[in-house]
């Protein structure tokens, strides 16, 4: 549903982002400015900064940073539209109905219908396992470890061994038989009729991300077979596209998430405190997974079963993960099955340790590689390097190649510069032509940012003029005198300058209707961030001075830029740009800048 920016404005108006951030971080006002520790980083003193004037937050130690919405955004792992949702609701505004055709009512009324259904029944199976006819699947449960707290946390039950005990149940309540079968809970057969998919099981509901009960698993109590049994594809469940565990492990603070293969695997981490785990169930990863991962984490650690088949199922999942942007490790789980049995076995403390330790997803592959390779053998070898050099001549970073070769040498005591060859004359031999995709430049540029390299002096100049021409507006004439819109140098800051100018004409300065403006958080992040650079401890005069430095550096970049654009053979256009870098260099000449004294 596409929201008008004067309503996302109206929303804006009633949410109040210190009112709104109070809630979920402890605020301190400090001069004009909240302070708190950022939710979004580990850190000890605060740098999390909510600006009341601005209606932006921005954190000094991490770069997080945006309007109330990519607060919401980012906090609660929310689409845009999500949270023009949750903030709609909490300013009292309503959202405008959409229309929907008969055909998308009836099916949204079944969802609705079968997820009401699969909460009766949940509770059903809930209060059955804590009933004295539950005893069985109460010390099945017990038994494998688990406290009566996680039990309830994840809403476990039990469906006895009477086949029927829940369809007699929910026909009582009127429920109509089209309704069961929709809902997967029934099986239907000619002779017996319809009963129950599930029975002589603890019941394990399956939650989508907003705790809603969308089907279920259920575990015999013994080595019966099935082992498991799952609800069906129903309208509400789409094995491909949810993860168990996902509900809570959404909002877990950690960086990564632990992705691994069962129920009962999530279940025991999350209880020895790493809530930061969700399940593929039932299935291989898909891509769709991936994507739905890539909304919360930037990256996975695999914690699939050490056998034949886990390993297989990570070889499969590392490269969808990739695809998707999300970089892997594998966690070794030797010499225990799965994360239920190691926890059991060794604990918390020496499972957090095995993370500390998770494997390389490229080195993880390798080692694999390697068992398929006779490495004693001279030829054997070097048909191993053969193939690793090609993995790495598949990579698009030029720096990516290289940490991975100085990674293989130090792994397999190999020639560095023997490797390298290998590498440059695979990529020589035409694999295909690695074009800059656009995504891979943005890459770069998160790499970039990752390794905290600081931007150029030429964009922290333009951040700094955009902000002050917010704190004060009054600058605009002079600054406008000398600067378009056109000369800020990036994309990003370009558009945010000429709504800021357009703003500033009408004198209607709003930077969180600006942040507002872009529905992508790294873009509102970005632009929360061009709002809030600061340098606090100068004088006014010091101040003064690097406005007009950074008017200057502005002024050089964008002439620099325009002439390297220049075809050298256009005579007329040189011309042209030697008549305007005078005249631009005197407009600079009688620059003043003057801030109001004694403020702050
Ligand atoms: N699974 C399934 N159907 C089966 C077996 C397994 O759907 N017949 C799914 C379940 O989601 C299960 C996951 O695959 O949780 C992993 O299977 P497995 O490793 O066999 O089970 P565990 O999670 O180890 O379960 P437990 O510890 O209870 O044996
Ligand atoms: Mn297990």
């Amino acid at each position: 549903m596409y929201f008008s920016e004067d309503l996302i404005e109206e929303i804006r108006l009633q949410n109040d982002i210190v009112s709104v951030i109070s809630g979920y971080v402890r605020l301190q006002r400090r001069g004009s400015n909240y302070f708190g520790l950022c939710p979004f980083h580990n850190e000890k003193s605060p740098s999390f900064c909510v600006n009341p004037g601005k209606q932006t937050y921005h954190c000094f130690g991490c770069g997080a940073g945006g309007s109330v919405f990519s607060f919401i955004m980012q906090y609660e792992n929310y689409t845009f539209q999500e949270a023009v949702h949750l903030l709609a609701d909490r300013g009292g505004i309503s959202l405008p109905q959409e229309e929907y055709s008969e055909e998308v009512r009836r099916e949204r009324d079944l969802k609705t219908s079968v997820m009401e259904l699969n909460k009766t029944a949940a509770k059903f199976y809930y209060y059955q396992l804590r009933s004295p006819q539950g005893k069985r699947g109460m010390d099945y449960l017990k038994n494998r470890a688990l406290s009566d707290e996680t039990m309830k946390h994840f809403g476990l039950g039990y469906a006895g061994p009477d086949g029927t005990l829940l369809y007699r149940y929910l026909k009582k309540q009127g429920i109509s038989d089209q309704l069961l079968k929709d809902s997967g809970l029934m099986q239907v057969n000619e002779r017996q009729g319809m009963y129950d998919k599930f029975w002589n099981r603890v019941m394990f509901p399956i939650m989508d991300i907003n705790h809603r009960v969308i089907g279920f698993g259920g575990r015999v109590m013994g080595d019966g077979k099935p082992k498991y049994l799952n609800s069906p594809e129903t309208v509400v469940f789409d094995k491909g596209r949810n993860l168990y565990g996902l509900n809570f492990a959404r909002s877990s603070r950690e960086k990564y998430l632990l992705v691994c293969e069962g129920y009962m695997d999530v279940i025991a981490l999350h209880q020895a405190g790493f809530t930061n785990s969700v399940a593929s169930l039932g299935t291989a990863l898909t891509s769709q997974h991936a994507t739905i991962l890539k909304r919360y984490t930037d990256e996975a650690i695999l914690t699939y079963d050490s056998d034949e088949a886990g390993i297989r199922a990570a070889l499969r999942a590392i490269p969808l993960l990739k695809e998707a942007g999300v970089s892997t490790r594998v966690l070794h789980m030797d010499p225990c099955k799965d994360p239920d049995e190691f926890i059991k076995a060794y604990g918390a403390d020496a499972f957090r340790e095995r993370i500390s330790r998770a494997e390389n997803s490229f080195l993880f592959e390798l080692s694999v590689m390697e068992k398929s390779y006779d490495m004693k053998d001279p030829d054997g070898k070097t048909r191993f390097f053969q193939a690793v050099a090609a993995k790495i001549a598949g990579m698009e970073l030029e720096i990516e190649r290289e940490n991975y070769i100085e990674a293989v040498v130090a792994r397999y005591q190999t020639s560095y510069e023997g490797l390298r060859k290998m590498v440059l004359n695979t990529l020589m031999q035409g694999t295909p032509a690695r074009t800059a995709s656009r995504s891979t430049v943005e890459r770069e540029h998160r790499e970039r940012d990752r390794r905290g390299e600081k931007d150029s002096g030429i964009l922290k100049s333009q951040r700094l003029i955009l902000t002050r021409l917010v704190e004060y507006p009054a600058l605009f004439a002079t600054v406008s005198a000398c600067i378009r819109p056109e000369d800020f140098s990036d994309g990003l800051y370009r558009e945010v300058a000429a709504m800021l100018y357009g703003q500033l004409e009408n004198n209607q300065v709003n930077p969180a209707r600006i942040v507002n403006h872009f529905t992508e958080p790294e873009q509102q992040r970005q632009v929360a961030q061009i709002f809030n650079t600061d340098l606090p401890t100068e004088t006014v005069g010091e101040q003064e001075k690097a406005i007009i430095d950074s008017i200057r550096l502005i002024i050089r970049h964008a002439m620099d830029q325009r002439k390297a654009a220049l075809d050298p053979t256009d005579m007329k256009g040189l011309q042209d740009w030697m008549t305007e870098s005078k005249k631009r260099q005197d407009d600079l000449k009688g620059l003043h800048i003057s801030l109001p004294r004694g403020k702050e």
